[in-house]
């Protein structure tokens, strides 16, 4: 298993890039299913969700083509095989979106419950409901979701939560659907937007979508197309917060400053200075004061920042309270940030404060998951000495090649 050795404790300097956001890009490996045509996908973060996503789709049957670094070509002709592999399903949250293509194209789709629980217990609820309205069947058997549907009917669907994917899945469900579907409560995070247009560009008839509402209207059948993945907002988010904790002067490439607003809101409250343009975002250092952060869906605090913005919080003035509403199990990770040094109190599973600033101190962690662990590469980068980061698989699945990236702006950081 690989390991980062960190020596932290340095200001960091320079130019950094922002890759595509993996939660745009797994969506458009699902959408290409519902197409016979060939989907050129562009932009797509070199990351191991990435990898399972494409090995996913291989088992089912369509060729996966790795043109070049960051683009691939789905070609889903043939699709012949109607069941998510469980192994790959029960690690990776965004393979239950690929029920809506194989559901439409092969009548049936069976799938184990999907992804990880270690930030909470993610129930599918949306996603079962979301079918059954659109006139499927749905079983469970052997540990496993057997959902049947000759044709799909158009129909109007309240989510009784607001889900990403859950969104996303029955928007992709509805594009060919017998009428008219309208989504109520969507989420209306940028990645669904994205999404719709890129559908759209293939034929579909989506309107609404990046707002609560969004109606879509069956079509036929979808063309292929090209898909250009969206910058990751958490990505970039997550460099403004390193810079920001760190006190170093930092310059992000590549981004979109407006989907992030309610990250420059919280970071300007901390006292951070940031010179925002079109498509970069320069982080200057500065003294910091704490500030309370509440998650929430998009446009709120996106749940994802949480981790990163807890350790900001132990590099300011003051005591801070952190409200993660979208996730019971989000905040466990700061257990570790506490043997750190970090002054951390859990009033409950949602709620916890910090007081600022403490020193941290270097350490050997774990990285339970994706996002702490990029938080956990933060503490340890503003740690003076030798910090060691094992199971960095939990960090490659969502960030390219990070250790080189993060080199190149000064941090001393080896993959051993
Ligand atoms: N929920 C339900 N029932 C459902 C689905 C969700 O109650 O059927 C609840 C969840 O328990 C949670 C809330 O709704 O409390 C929101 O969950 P959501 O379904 O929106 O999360 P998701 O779609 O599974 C996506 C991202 C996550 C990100 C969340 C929230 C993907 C593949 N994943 O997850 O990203 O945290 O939205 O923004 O798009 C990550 O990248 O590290 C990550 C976890």
């Amino acid at each position: 298993m690989a390991q980062f050795v960190i020596n932290g404790g340095k200001k960091l300097k320079g130019e950094i890039r922002v890759s595509g956001a993996k939660n745009a890009a797994l969506k458009a490996f699902a959408a290409a299913l519902l197409t016979k045509e060939p989907v050129l996908i562009k932009n797509v973060p070199e990351v191991e969700d990435v990898s399972r996503m494409a090995e996913l789709i291989k088992t089912l049957g369509p060729k996966v083509e790795h043109i070049r670094r960051g683009e691939y070509r789905v070609t889903a002709d043939k699709l012949n095989s109607s069941e998510i592999e469980p192994e790959i399903g029960k690690k990776l949250r965004a393979s239950i979106v690929l029920t809506a293509p194989i559901l439409i194209r092969t009548g049936k789709v069976v799938f184990p419950h999907p992804g990880g629980c270690v930030i909470g217990e993610r129930p599918i609820d949306v996603f079962i409901d979301g079918f059954k309205a659109l006139g499927a069947n749905v079983s469970q058997e052997n540990g496993l979701y057997n959902i049947t549907a000759r044709k799909l009917k158009g129909a109007k669907i309240v989510f009784h939560n607001v889900s990403v994917t859950g969104t996303e899945t029955m928007m992709m469900s509805a594009v060919t659907a017998e009428g008219v579907t309208t989504l109520k409560n969507c989420a209306c995070e940028p990645e669904i937007e994205s999404l719709a247009q890129f559908l759209n560009s293939c034929g579909a008839d989506i309107k609404g979508a990046g707002t609560h509402t969004i109606i879509v209207s069956g079509v036929k059948s979808l063309g292929g197309g090209t898909y250009r993945t969206i910058p990751d907002r958490i990505e970039a988010g997550t460099f403004a917060i390193l810079a920001a904790a760190t006190k170093s002067n930092i310059l992000i490439k590549n981004c979109e400053p407006e989907h992030l607003d309610s990250l420059w809101n919280v970071l300007r409250k901390a006292g951070v200075r940031l010179n925002i343009g079109k498509n970069q975002v320069e982080v200057i250092p500065s003294g910091l004061k704490t500030v309370n952060v509440k998650t929430h869906e998009y446009p709120g605090f996106p749940t994802d920042l949480q981790s990163p913005v807890c350790v900001l919080l132990t590099q300011a003035e003051g005591q801070g309270l952190v409200h993660e509403t979208i996730y019971e199990g989000r905040l466990l990770w700061t257990e570790e940030l506490k043997r750190m040094g970090a002054n951390v109190l859990m009033h409950d599973p949602h709620r916890i404060s910090i007081q600022g600033p403490t020193k941290l101190r270097s350490r050997n962690i774990e990285s339970p998951d994706l996002r702490a662990g990029m938080a956990y590469l933060i503490a340890v980068l503003c740690a003076k000495g030798k910090s060691v980061i094992n199971n960095v698989y939990q960090i490659d699945r969502g960030y390219e090649k990070i250790e080189e990236r993060l080199r190149k702006i000064g941090a001393d950081i080896k993959r051993i």
